[in-house]
């Protein structure tokens, strides 16, 4: 089966982006990261990054038929900005019924108030906020734990 990784906006930057807020690894680093988490639960990984919201609206649409065909477990999705303006990505996660854990590298509740509010929580399955890029690893972790339960 395959676990989706999605990256939104600007998350291409890791590394060079405000490294004393997101840390020093690129986002080829979180990649493997995740190449290895995903293989220790025998998964394959589908991870991608893009700027564009539209995108991020056809591939959660994508990740959601891949679970109704049972070819796919769910997502652990980093929407960037996104997050906090996106009615869309809330619509399509919504409307494609994808298991999906949110992620954000930092932790947002610690930041400005304009982080504070998340359009992607109220459909989310979990959150996590504030482990760094290994956060990555742990979503990945707990979303295989939801998909197990949700199995019996
Ligand atoms: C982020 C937090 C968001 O507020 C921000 O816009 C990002 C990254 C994180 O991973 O901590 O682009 O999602």
């Amino acid at each position: 089966k395959t676990l989706y990784v999605f990256n939104g906006p600007n998350l291409n930057l890791l590394g060079t982006r405000e490294p004393s807020i997101y840390g020093a690894q690129t986002l080829a680093d979180v990649q493997a990261l995740c190449e290895r988490a995903a293989a220790q639960h025998g998964l394959k990984l589908d991870f991608r990054q893009t700027n564009h919201e539209g995108a991020l609206v056809d591939w959660l649409h994508e990740a959601g038929r891949a679970q109704a065909q049972g070819a796919a477990i769910g997502v652990v999705f980093n929407a960037g900005a996104y997050t906090h303006t996106s009615v869309a990505l809330h619509d399509a996660i919504k409307g494609a019924g994808v298991r999906l854990i949110e992620l954000h590298i930092s932790n947002v509740h610690a930041r400005e108030a304009f982080r504070h509010h998340s359009y992607i929580s109220p459909v989310a399955s979990a959150v996590m906020a504030g482990f760094g890029v290994g956060g990555y690893a742990l979503a990945i972790d707990g979303l295989v734990m939801q998909h197990r339960a949700s199995e019996g």
